[in-house]
């Protein structure tokens, strides 16, 4: 790993029972949870974060009462809206992955716009999941290989169509750190393949809650830790 290339993800849980625990509906987290967002991707880059794949709305998070889902959707509109200028005033490129085909066209439009608005930006790319499930991304990478009639699949070629699946305009990058809030300790079907060999970090903070010094401290544990990919310690 080098810095150029340290790929950072972080599954946002907890807006709910964050909410609930004092005493507001569950859609008061999920607004106070866009101002975490807000704070985390500013303080990002400064932190030698290159790549910053935040997981905000999973494929299975549909299954969520309509009232909720129209939130989150509504919210994420105007986070895309809103932050894109901001985004690209602090290098940030961004993209959305997952798919598309199910989200309300006024989504659809904003991450069109805040894709090519940030295009050209090169200090940090941020990675907005958004009805993203990394089995449904697997699935189609196999199906794609299998029309393709390609039989010599190379692990760099997973990456790429990986990639392809959720509309990255790359190859699926490896996680170094996968940070989860909020207390639970599971992936959730996200980013399956590229955890491989990511460290993992859970806090029982609330994302809500999370602030840029609890990423700034998670990077420093991470610093401290030693990653084998499989082989053994280097003596001395
Ligand atoms: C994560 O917080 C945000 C989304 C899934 C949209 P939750 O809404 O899952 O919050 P909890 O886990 O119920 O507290
Ligand atoms: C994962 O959280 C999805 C996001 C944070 C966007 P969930 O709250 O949906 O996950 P489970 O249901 O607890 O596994
Ligand atoms: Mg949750």
């Amino acid at each position: 790993m080098t810095q150029s290339t340290f790929h950072v993800a972080i599954i946002m849980d907890g807006n709910g029972r964050w909410a609930l625990a004092r005493g507001r509906p569950r859609e008061w987290g999920h607004r106070r949870g866009a101002e975490a967002v807000r704070r985390v991707v500013e303080a990002a880059p400064g932190l030698g974060i290159r790549t910053l794949t935040l997981y905000a709305f999973s494929s299975d998070n549909w299954l969520r009462p309509a009232r909720e889902v129209t939130l989150v959707m509504r919210l994420l509109q105007r986070y895309l809206r809103r932050e894109c200028e901001e985004l690209s005033e602090n290098g940030v490129r961004l993209r959305v992955v997952g798919r598309r085909d199910r989200l309300p066209p006024e989504v659809v439009a904003a991450i069109d716009h805040a894709e090519s608005a940030t295009a050209s930006r090169a200090r940090m790319t941020l990675r907005l999941a958004i009805d993203y499930s990394s089995r449904y991304a697997l699935l189609e990478a196999v199906r794609t290989a299998a029309r393709a009639g390609t039989s010599d699949v190379q692990r760099a070629d997973v990456a790429e169509l990986l990639g392809q699946a959720v509309h990255s305009d790359g190859p699926s990058p490896d996680v170094d750190l996968m940070i989860r809030t909020g207390g639970e300790q599971r992936l959730s079907d996200f980013l399956l393949w590229e955890c491989a060999y990511a460290e993992l970090h859970f806090t029982p903070t609330m994302w809500p809650d999370f602030t840029a010094e609890d990423l700034a401290s998670a990077l420093q544990e991470f610093a401290g830790r030693e990653r084998r990919f499989g082989t053994v310690a280097l003596a001395g």
